[in-house]
């Protein structure tokens, strides 16, 4: 039995079989145990003999076990090691980091440029009803000015809106003067898209409402956006508009220098007073809804200007076309000017 079991030791390949033989000769019911039970049969003299000869056997059998499970262990180690190596010279793997959209960065350099003037930025929705994209804004259905804006229209009179002009009304509605917010969002125009006009594009309106606000805080806040923008020598120009929303109405645009030395005005936004039937629009309203009538004797001013345009100028990008086709070539341009 000792040659067989400290041959079957010697041969085990693994711990598991290793543990098999261990129990085989060693365990509860294994050969050796069982003739360690058989001991009380024999004559005493016999019996000392026998009982040292099977300890020694026992002990050289639960040695040979401790150093064959060293062995086998310390192979399985270097096994485990060599299967986790782990080689530090090859190349990293490079993953490609995104960043912010151009047009989401001039978004949040404006929304800091007016909350530094105090203004609040809220947000409309982007479907909207008829009466707010227009008959509240002073462009009741038969008023040709409906053409200055080709709409998309969803069902029950409702579009999708072609300016962030409406919220002007939903936020009077709600609350008191004096007050002056922005509203950055996005807007839709059922028209041909060219280099510089897009189905879906983003406008920033601004609104304040006080009492003797004038012209002049429009020039002024308009020319703190541009100066905000695009350095202290941008300088802004105002031209009489039309807007059925506004009394008067202006355009204004740009000038503005960029590193490659090109320079030209650029139309960014329309503007003006605003219109003493928008105020009544909104007091109707109010009065419908049992609120008091507050915004008569109320002066204000209103813009709406384009973001792209804005991003256009200041990085010198030909097309407004390229922001929303997603060419990763162009993207990443942006994302490393942009930091
Ligand atoms: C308006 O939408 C008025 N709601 C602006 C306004 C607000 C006037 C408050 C007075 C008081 P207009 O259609 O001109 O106006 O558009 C304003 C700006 O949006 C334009 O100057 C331009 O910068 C941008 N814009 C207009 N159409 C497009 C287009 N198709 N693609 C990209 N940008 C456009």
């Amino acid at each position: 039995m000792q040659e067989q079991a400290l041959h079957e030791i010697q041969n085990a390949s693994t711990l598991e079989a290793l543990q098999a033989v261990k129990t085989h000769y060693l365990g509860k019911n294994g050969a050796l145990t069982s003739q360690l039970k058989t001991l009380g049969q024999l004559p005493p003299d016999e019996r000392k003999a026998k009982g040292a000869e099977i300890n020694v056997l026992k002990t050289q059998l639960e040695e040979a076990v401790t150093v064959r499970q060293k062995v086998l262990e310390e192979a399985a180690l270097e096994q485990k090691l060599r299967s986790e190596a782990l080689d530090v010279t090859l190349p990293g793997v490079d993953f490609p980091v995104g960043g912010p959209h151009i047009i989401s960065r001039i978004l949040s350099d404006m929304e800091d440029i007016f909350a530094r003037m105090g203004y609040r930025t809220v947000h409309g929705q982007e479907v909207e009803e008829d009466f707010y994209n227009f008959d509240a804004l002073n462009i009741p259905g038969w008023h040709p000015a409906r053409d200055m804006w080709d709409t998309f229209w969803l069902t029950d009179n409702r579009l999708l809106r072609t300016h962030t002009s409406p919220m002007q009304i939903r936020y009077m509605l709600e609350h008191t003067p004096p007050f002056k917010i922005i509203v950055p969002g996005k807007v839709y125009r059922f028209e041909a898209t060219d280099a510089t006009h897009e189905s879906m594009f983003h406008q920033v309106e601004g609104l304040v409402v006080g009492d003797n606000i004038s012209m002049a805080d429009l020039k002024g806040t308009i020319a703190e956006l541009a100066r905000g923008t695009f350095g202290p020598r941008a300088k802004v120009r105002f031209q009489p508009s039309y807007y059925p929303f506004t009394e008067p109405g202006a355009d204004f645009a740009v000038w503005w220098e960029n590193p490659r030395g090109e320079s030209k005005w650029l139309e960014l936004g329309g503007s003006g007073m605003v219109h003493p039937n928008v105020f009544r629009a909104v007091d109707d309203l109010r009065e419908a809804r049992g609120l008091e009538r507050i915004y008569e004797g109320k002066t204000g001013f209103a813009f709406g200007m384009g973001p792209e345009r804005i991003a256009m100028l200041k990085y010198g990008i030909p097309d407004i076309r390229y922001f929303y086709q997603n060419d990763l070539k162009v993207l990443e341009q942006f994302k490393g000017e942009l930091g």
